[in-house]
């Protein structure tokens, strides 16, 4: 049984700690939600363990696809062990279909299929607000080396193209989604951090409703139905047929 000890870091939506193991992270799920870099901020009932539950899910789905991943075990409703990596200081973000600011970047239809899919990358930096980043800005500031680029990029396609497939499957569009990226002791490279959808885009494909945070973002309505509604859907349906 994995034990945690000292508090390392209280972020935007988890608390991580040190746990006996130097190499084994505890992460808490909590209630928090925020949109608009930090701005609006709410405590949502439920949130952490629905988050925990989706995490959960897909990450056991995604190594099972041979997808190496930071996940160890989920041993309560708000608690995610996972091995503690060296995160890149980078937010790999993938768009499927138009939305948020890209529309608003290019002036482009909402829900404008964007085929090939687009890999963005940004910097994870609060104060700087997470400026977009290229690909020679990545190795000039050494954020990460080109084979870790290029392994990011094969990982992200396949990760995806399971994920699309996935939430097709139970009538949801994967529409873009966030990923994290870092690497262990021996540096192998592992997805890390959530699969949730405070980072996802996830839309209803039979009433175009959204099922992600962009109903806290835009004051839509009450946010737990919703991520328990995408929790249910991919429980009902299981993994088998993807
Ligand atoms: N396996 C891992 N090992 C080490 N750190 C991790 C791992 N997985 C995720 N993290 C980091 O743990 C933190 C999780 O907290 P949370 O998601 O609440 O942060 P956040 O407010 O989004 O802040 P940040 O801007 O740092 O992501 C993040 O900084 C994330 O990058
Ligand atoms: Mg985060």
């Amino acid at each position: 049984m994995v034990k945690k000890t000292t508090l390392l870091y209280t972020g935007k939506a988890k608390q991580v700690f040190a746990t006996e193991d130097p190499d084994v992270l505890w992460m808490a799920y909590t209630n928090q939600a925020t949109a608009l870099n930090g701005e609006k901020k709410a405590q949502i009932d439920h949130k952490g363990e629905l988050n925990r539950a989706i995490s959960t899910l897909l990450f056991k789905e995604l190594s099972a696809a041979g997808i190496p991943t930071h996940y160890i075990d989920s041993p309560d409703a708000t608690t995610m062990i996972v091995k503690k990596a060296t995160m890149l200081p980078l937010e790999v973000v993938v768009r499927n279909y138009a939305s948020g600011h890209f529309v608003t970047k290019f002036n482009v239809k909402p829900m404008m299929k964007l085929d090939p899919p687009i890999h963005e990358y940004y910097y994870k930096s609060d104060e700087l607000g997470d400026p977009f980043m290229n690909e020679a800005q990545i190795f000039a500031l050494h954020e990460a080396t080109p084979e870790q680029l290029r392994e990011v990029r094969s990982l992200t396609d396949r990760i995806n193209a399971y994920l699309t497939k996935r939430f097709n499957e139970v009538g949801i569009t994967l529409v873009d989604f966030k990923l994290e990226y870092g690497t262990l002791k021996d540096g192998t490279l592992v997805l890390a951090d959530e699969l949730s959808p405070d980072n996802f885009r996830l839309v209803d494909q039979q009433t175009g409703a959204s099922l992600d945070k962009d109903v806290f973002r835009q004051n839509r309505g009450p946010l737990t139905p919703v991520y328990q509604e995408v929790l249910n859907r991919l429980q009902e349906k299981g993994a088998a047929h993807v």
